[in-house]
């Protein structure tokens, strides 16, 4: 089935995903769209954050892709576990990062950041309260860590002041698992592991949805011959050159594909 996985995010939070996928599915063509001519999707009302993720969606569906990866916090938390495409396989990251954190706690003391929207609806908590109905869950939001992020402060006095001033509620709550429910926070992920100590597990969303989109195409039969070499095809609604260069720290290299601008409204 030699069809694209589609991918998509506010902006480069989503490449997470696209990096667990590139190592779990080299096989795979990933056609991925970052709207950063609208990020954040964080801040902003459920209702515009359903349109946009629509439209998103539609700009994968328009491209024949077999299976559709919302790989951001934000519309995940949003849309409550409802698929926006039905004809295809289709995940978000919530799902995943919450069965991760699941298996993971011990003590079933569960810690939640994400974006300000993703925070208020209180999606993650719901999720973990499905499965382990006795899980003590606390969220917070950290509005400042997706510009940290995009403007590169991944480290130093601003990243810790920051990572302290929004952990600090959490750590005093001993939690022993911490899903980092927005798709950018992985990249803040050594300067929260420090913080919160190593016997704190993080989850990643986006690696997560990676997993789990894997195990729904192979249950599926959709995967491609192990001949095919993958190859990453990048979409994005604002400068292709400013997200070539900060795709770099998300993917831990340079761009590994195409990226060619995009109008999804
Ligand atoms: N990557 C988005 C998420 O996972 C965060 C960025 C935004 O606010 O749009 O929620």
């Amino acid at each position: 089935m030699n069809r694209a996985i589609g991918v998509f995010d506010s902006g480069l939070g989503g490449l997470t995903t696209v990096k667990a996928l590139n190592e779990l599915l080299p096989n795979e063509d990933i056609i991925y769209f970052g709207d950063t001519a609208r990020i954040p999707y964080g801040n902003k009302s459920r209702e515009t954050v359903i349109k946009y993720a629509v439209q998103d969606t539609n700009f994968l569906k328009s491209k024949n892709v077999k299976m559709i990866i919302a790989a951001c916090g934000t519309v995940s938390s949003l849309i409550g576990g409802k698929p926006l495409a039905s004809d295809i396989p289709f995940t978000g990251v919530l799902l995943p990062a919450v069965q991760a954190a699941c298996a993971a706690t011990r003590t079933k003391r569960i810690g939640v950041i994400g974006t300000p929207s993703t925070i208020k609806s209180g999606s993650y908590g719901k999720a973990v309260k499905n499965i382990e109905q006795k899980a003590f869950i606390i969220g917070k939001e950290c509005p400042m860590f997706v510009p940290l992020v995009e403007n590169g402060y991944t480290s130093g006095k601003i990243a810790e002041y920051f990572v302290k001033e929004y952990l600090e509620p959490i750590k005093k709550e001993n939690v022993d698992t911490l899903i980092l429910g927005c798709t950018h926070y992985p990249i803040l992920k050594d300067i929260i592991g420090e913080y919160m100590g190593e016997d704190v597990k993080l989850i990643s969303p986006g690696e997560e949805a990676a997993k789990y989109a894997s195990i729904a195409l192979l249950s599926e039969n959709l995967l491609n011959p192990e001949e095919k070499e993958g190859k990453n095809f990048y979409y994005v609604s604002d400068s292709p050159e400013d997200f070539e260069q900060n795709a770099v720290q998300f993917l831990g290299g340079h761009i590994n594909g195409t990226v060619e601008l995009a109008n999804v409204s």
